[in-house]
């Protein structure tokens, strides 16, 4: 994903933005991440991208996705009207197993929203 692609496309967050937002903020769980212009507090479909972006600079990588915007817009797309989550392009987007990443709820404006697991899993 280009860095000026959108993450959160209810509130137009770009990648690039929420990259800045955890070099700066460096927030401890990702609901905190909320507070970056909204992210994730719209329909929900980011909130799983926003988890691994976050679990991305917490391990000292850059955030990313590997996933065209194209892709990521229209499987929002489906998941607006239908309520289900294309699995394979979230597992194709975090190149990884997907686990935490799963729960979708959005994360609270006043932190009040899901957390990471202290067990982990
Ligand atoms: S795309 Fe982020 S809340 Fe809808």
């Amino acid at each position: 994903m280009h860095p000026d692609d959108e993450v959160c496309l209810c509130f137009r967050v770009s990648l690039r933005k929420v990259r800045t937002f955890l070099a700066r903020e460096n927030p401890p769980v990702v609901s905190l991440v909320s507070e970056c212009l909204g992210a994730g507090t719209g329909c929900g479909w980011c909130v799983p991208f926003l988890k691994h972006l976050h679990r991305q600079h917490q391990a000292g990588q850059t955030p990313d996705l590997k996933v065209s915007p194209e892709q990521y817009a229209q499987t929002r797309l489906v998941y607006k009207k239908d309520g289900q989550r294309d699995e394979a392009v979230l597992r194709e987007a975090v190149g990884e197993a997907v686990g935490d990443e799963r729960r979708d709820e959005p994360p609270g404006r006043d932190g009040h929203g899901p957390t990471t697991s202290p067990s982990g899993g």
